[in-house]
């Protein structure tokens, strides 16, 4: 027999969303907005992630710490053995955040076990709550790290390496912050993997819809590239001795604007959310820049060609004279497609709480895609509201969608719990 719909407190799940959102909590000097930065690790974050274990147990359940810092937390099932129904999403966020991203998720799970302790209802398999490490990768430079080492994609000790701008390692940022915990680095294969986020874009907003099944997430590439020219006086340097390269840094954001003007890699997105020049003073020619490159595209072979095309004009560049350029992988993911039975009964999900709702693929990263390798995933998206934007402190979801999408949650965990 399948359960019927499950409602869950969405004033209760507000007031948690509203009280972690304190914590790194600033105001924006220009629009006086108050906004969140919480990077992953950090005393903020640490703060978060105690503020959050303390409600996962007060709701009864057992919480674990993985070597990657990753928070497990666990309400039995009737069958112990029985591999459990995990949901989950991350709390740590970009500089510039709102409330919202990954915190859905992790309270939203929260809520479901709330919810579920309230009326009694006990599952044939256990759930589990997970906190995932360094969702954002704005730190240290690899997104979905903590889901990503859970899935067993990237090495353990290749994540502890990993390094912020002052020199700090997530190993150490795990053992100063209390959060290095024990046990197998890789998770045993869940049942299946349930992710409610917000969406981040338009899609629902404009469709006048509250809640979306998403159907995957695009490919992200992500590289550092550093490009060594020649410091040299502004007032007496001739153009033609120059070694620019500030200069490079600059042609580099317009081929890459001019690659998806082109429209020849389809659906492709690029950013270059990062670029400094060194010395970074008014009347010396750069001699070095620091640039990151994030593309974005749903299509693996369009991807691959777009940068192959990067990788050619980089070539051209390093051609000029005095210019000489490396680049770093930071992160890459391919296509990721989500399981069809769990779309679906997210969908049946939504229908029985009465919600219209459609199919979306994801345009951010999310931690499901890493789950996905290991498990059938798929994951729930909630309406922002201008536009969808996010990390950005105007980012913002209203009480009732967020209710709404872990309604949505609630009753596809307990079903598939029940399986
Ligand atoms: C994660 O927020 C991303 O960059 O898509
Ligand atoms: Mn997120
Ligand atoms: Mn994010």
């Amino acid at each position: 027999m399948t359960t019927g719909p499950i409602t869950v407190d969405g004033r209760r799940l507000w007031e948690s969303l509203m009280e972690l959102a304190e914590i790194g909590a600033y105001s924006d000097a220009r629009t006086g907005l108050r906004g969140v930065n919480r990077l992953a690790l950090t005393d903020a974050d640490a703060e978060g992630r105690r503020l959050v274990i303390g409600w996962l147990r007060e709701a009864g359940m057992s919480v674990r710490i993985d070597p990657m810092g990753n928070i497990i937390a666990r309400r039995e099932g009737a069958d112990a053995t029985a591999a459990p129904v995990v949901t989950g999403s991350h709390l740590d966020s970009v500089a510039t955040a709102g409330a919202f991203d990954g915190c859905l998720g992790v309270l939203g799970g929260l809520e479901v076990v709330r919810t579920l302790n309230e009326r009694r209802i006990s599952t044939r398999r256990p759930v589990e709550v997970v906190v995932f490490t360094e969702e954002e990768g704005v730190r240290f430079g690899t997104d979905m790290l903590g889901s990503a080492v859970a899935a067993g994609r990237i090495p353990l000790q290749d994540a502890h390496d990993l390094i912020d701008r002052d020199g700090c390692t997530v190993g150490g940022e795990l053992r100063r912050t209390g959060f290095a915990g024990e046990g197998a680095a890789c998770f045993s294969p869940p049942h299946a993997y349930v992710e409610c986020h917000i969406e981040q874009g338009p899609v629902l907003a404009h469709a006048g819809l509250t809640v979306g099944v998403v159907t995957g997430v695009q490919g992200i590439s992500w590289q550092e590239i550093t490009i060594h020219g020649r410091a040299a006086h502004a007032g007496t340097t001739p153009t033609e001795l120059r070694a620019d390269a500030g200069i490079a840094a600059a042609r580099i954001v317009l081929h890459l604007r001019e690659m998806v003007d082109s429209g020849r890699y389809g659906a492709l997105r690029a950013t270059v959310g990062h670029l400094a020049v060194h010395p970074d003073l008014t009347n010396i020619v750069p001699a070095r820049a620091e640039l990151t490159v994030d593309l974005r595209n749903p299509d693996d072979e369009q991807m691959a060609r777009a940068e192959a095309d990067l990788a050619g004009y980089l070539a051209e560049l390093e051609g000029q004279p005095g210019i000489t350029l490396s680049t770093r992988r930071m992160a890459r993911t391919s296509y990721v497609p989500f399981d069809a039975g769990i779309q679906k009964a997210i969908a049946a999900a939504a229908d029985d709480h009465g919600l219209a709702h459609l199919s979306l693929l994801s345009g951010a990263g999310h931690d499901a895609q890493e789950m996905a390798a290991i498990c059938p995933t798929a994951m729930i998206f909630v309406r922002g509201e201008y536009d969808g934007i996010s990390h950005n402190p105007r980012e913002y979801s209203t009480p009732e969608a967020c209710a709404r999408g872990i309604d949505v949650l609630a009753t596809t965990l307990v079903r598939l719990a029940d399986e």
